[in-house]
């Protein structure tokens, strides 16, 4: 299903915003331009992710520093499991996502 998450105009080059898509707290980011979409929880633990550091492609979780990839889902230590990704994209300035 098709959902309208909001405009680029709040998710600016380095922003994050949070949304909910049914009963998933999902997280876009917008890395240089690019958007991603991935569930917000780090699959080591139960912590959002919202809020990491954002370098290289990944995020970091900020509660014991495991990286997902924004492109791959895939993680580092202390994670192991990749993380859900959404498919995200533009219609003009509105910012669409796939559930
Ligand atoms: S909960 Fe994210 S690294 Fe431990």
């Amino acid at each position: 299903m098709k959902i309208h998450v909001g405009n680029l105009s709040e998710i600016p080059v380095g922003g994050q915003k949070t949304v909910r898509v049914g009963r998933q707290s999902v997280l876009i980011i917008n890395d240089g331009g690019t958007l991603y979409a991935l569930r917000n929880m780090c699959t080591h633990g139960s912590v959002a992710l919202e809020g990491g550091p954002v370098c290289d492609g990944k995020i970091t979780c900020l509660a014991h520093g495991a990286t997902l990839e924004l492109a791959t889902g895939k993680a580092t230590a202390p994670a192991f499991k990749a993380v859900r990704l959404y498919r995200v994209w533009l219609e003009g300035d509105e910012v669409w996502l796939e559930e």
